[in-house]
């Protein structure tokens, strides 16, 4: 923590205190990272120097995990090598496949995801964490998902094959046939577009874990607990049921208005580093307008248009944007994957990212071990303890008299 900053407490500049963080870490810089940059102030987020905008639209999911992984971008789009090196990768061992199988139908996205992802890690992904791991882990995590998703439904799981990108696979996993181009292309670009975000939630949750030395797949299920809750990964779904609840462009400003009202956060909005429009939300507006029906594009434009109206109105001190998951919320329904697996998707997208973030914690590792400001009670002494001078004992006798 270099930055000094302090919430409701000490002074950081007196003599001998200790640095203190606003809450939730705002503004705090935890370390260095040369992944992603998002600079919040102008809504600009870049992979290993190169704009999102430029990413997204020269870059398929193959070449953005080797720019991430490596540092460097590849000669040609898809790279012939790392292609060729995840699609090898895909099967599933004897543990996670049985894991897969042996999960109780019908469990909430995130939680079979979870508890699939960790069975990857039984004893093949030993400390520090290597490239070949991380392409093991990018690789299998989607065959592990689509197998479970397929016995949840009574459907037979289907073998991988290497012939296909990375994103089209995970769609044909899921869905036994090659999806049509289109579908794949608009997922594929949401991959590329969700998969690094600098020191994210889940990514520092991730390196914390990989900083204490334990291994790569622990630290990616951790990540994942992270990932779920609504304040990071878990609202995209909570966008297309708002859609839904809303109904009709012409309820849209009375229903954000009243939600507001009742003091709800509206879904897909606010960021803590952007202060601008997140740029992900720009690209994945444009990507809806293609693959949405139109009557729901419509229908989203006109709620960010009052959403965006009705919060400025509500919080002119606070500023509140369209972030990446309002249109992600879109785009994943319009490519047919149900609300359910939105989240774990997003989490297939991010192994990217936390992976590359492994490889950099491992490689300058300190433990992060952060330090707390005690708010308890001052020094007590043993007294007041069971069996101490200024506390009955518990065998002593009560206020109603002494028995014999
Ligand atoms: N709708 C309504 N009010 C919002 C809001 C939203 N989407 N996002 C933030 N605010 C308000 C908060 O109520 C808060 O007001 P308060 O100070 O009176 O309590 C103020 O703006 C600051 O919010 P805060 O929670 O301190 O910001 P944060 O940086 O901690 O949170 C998010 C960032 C993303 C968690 C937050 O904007 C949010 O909950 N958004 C909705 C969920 C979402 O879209 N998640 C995906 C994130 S990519």
């Amino acid at each position: 923590v270099r930055r000094r900053a302090s919430v409701g407490g000490a002074d950081p500049e007196e003599e001998g205190a200790t640095a203190t963080a606003r809450g939730g870490l705002e503004d705090v810089v935890v370390g260095d990272s040369s992944i992603s940059f998002v600079e919040g102030e102008e809504g600009r987020l870049s992979y290993r120097g190169y704009a999102i905008a430029d990413v997204a639209e020269r870059l398929g999911y193959e070449s953005t995990v080797q720019l991430l992984v490596t540092g460097e971008p590849p000669g040609e789009d898809p790279p012939p090598e790392l292609t060729r090196s995840l699609a090898r990768r895909r099967r599933l061992g004897p543990g996670p496949a049985s894991v897969a199988d042996a999960l109780a139908p019908g469990l909430p996205g995130m939680d079979a995801f979870r508890t699939l992802l960790s069975a990857l890690g039984d004893g093949l992904y030993p400390y520090p964490p290597t490239v070949e791991q991380g392409l093991d882990l990018i690789a299998q995590a989607p065959t592990a998902l689509a197998r479970y998703v397929r016995r949840s439904s009574g459907l037979d799981p289907v073998e991988p094959r290497e012939d296909l990108g990375h994103v089209e696979h995970f769609l044909y996993l899921l869905e036994g046939q090659r999806p049509d181009s289109e579908r794949a292309r608009a997922l594929e670009r949401y991959f590329v577009l969700v998969a690094d975000h600098g020191m994210n939630a889940s990514t520092f949750t991730l390196r914390i874990v990989v900083s204490t030395q334990s291994d790569l797949v622990s630290a990616a299920t951790a990540a994942v607990g992270a990932l779920k809750g609504p304040a990071h990964g878990g609202a995209p779904a909570r966008v297309v049921e708002m859609l839904d609840r809303i109904g009709t462009a012409d309820r849209a400003e009375a229903w954000i208005g009243d939600a507001l009202r009742r003091r709800e956060r509206i879904m897909g909005f606010g960021h803590r580093v952007y202060k601008t429009e997140d740029p992900r939300a720009e690209l994945l507006r444009e990507i809806a307008r293609n693959v949405a029906e139109p009557e729901r594009f419509a229908l989203a434009q006109a709620v960010e248009e009052h959403a965006l109206r009705a919060l400025r109105r509500a919080r002119p001190d606070v500023p509140l944007y369209t972030n990446v998951e309002f249109y992600a919320g879109v785009v994943l329904e319009a490519v047919g994957l149900p609300r359910d697996l939105f989240a774990p998707t997003f989490a297939l997208a991010r192994t990217a990212g936390w992976v590359a973030h492994a490889l950099e914690q491992a490689e300058h590792n300190r433990l992060i071990r952060p330090d707390v400001r005690y708010t308890g009670p001052a020094r007590r002494t043993s007294d007041t303890l069971p069996g101490g001078k200024g506390r009955p004992s518990l065998a002593a006798p009560s206020a109603g008299g002494r028995r014999s």
